[in-house]
């Protein structure tokens, strides 16, 4: 029986779920990358392939296949995303029960996303997503400093210690 199920979301179209416990820390799944989308490879729209189901490790743009496509945004996350020998897994933030929609802030590990409006309904939801880890507010980017991928901090070494985060 598989760990997690796809069901309609309070927050948004359908949403990924927990069918068993998970402990903080743990493997929920390696998440399901289809492809890189390349100018020679581009989204096909016609197919059904969409921008929002689309992750940006390390400057690459990779289509998200089922079911990890269907992860929604929380401003209080209970998981995130591990990069790891070029895979990339869902980790659990915190302890998950059965049945609890399983979430990730779409701010990390991104700069000069879109932002658009946020109906997460976690109680510290900001509203909004800002599409761009510098703009969460200082407290939450100090928090999510452990999630961060190494070619994030890499990349981003000067921002963060200007910051006084690295
Ligand atoms: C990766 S998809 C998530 C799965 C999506 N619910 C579905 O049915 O395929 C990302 C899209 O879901 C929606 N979404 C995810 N989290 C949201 C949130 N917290 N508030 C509003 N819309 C959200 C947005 O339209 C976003 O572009
Ligand atoms: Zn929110």
């Amino acid at each position: 029986m598989s760990d997690v199920e796809t069901r309609t979301s309070s927050i948004e179209g359908l949403g990924l779920f927990a069918t068993r416990p998970f402990s903080a820390g743990q493997r929920i799944r390696r998440i399901n990358v289809l492809r890189e989308v390349t100018p020679t490879s581009p989204l096909r729209e016609e197919l059904g392939e969409r921008a929002d189901h689309c992750d940006y490790p390390n400057g690459k743009v990779v289509l998200l296949g089922y079911p990890d496509r269907h992860v929604n945004h929380s401003c209080d996350p209970n998981a995130y995303v591990l990069y790891e020998g070029g895979c990339s897994f869902l980790m659990a933030r915190r302890d998950i029960a059965a049945g609890e929609e399983i979430t990730c802030d779409y701010n990390i590990n991104i700069t000069g996303g879109t932002a658009w409006p946020c109906h997460c309904g976690a109680a510290r939801c900001r509203g909004t997503t800002v599409g761009d880890f510098f703009l969460l507010p200082l407290d939450i980017q100090r928090e999510y400093l452990p999630l961060l991928a190494e070619w994030f901090v890499r990349a981003h070494r000067d921002r963060l210690r200007a910051l006084g985060l690295a």
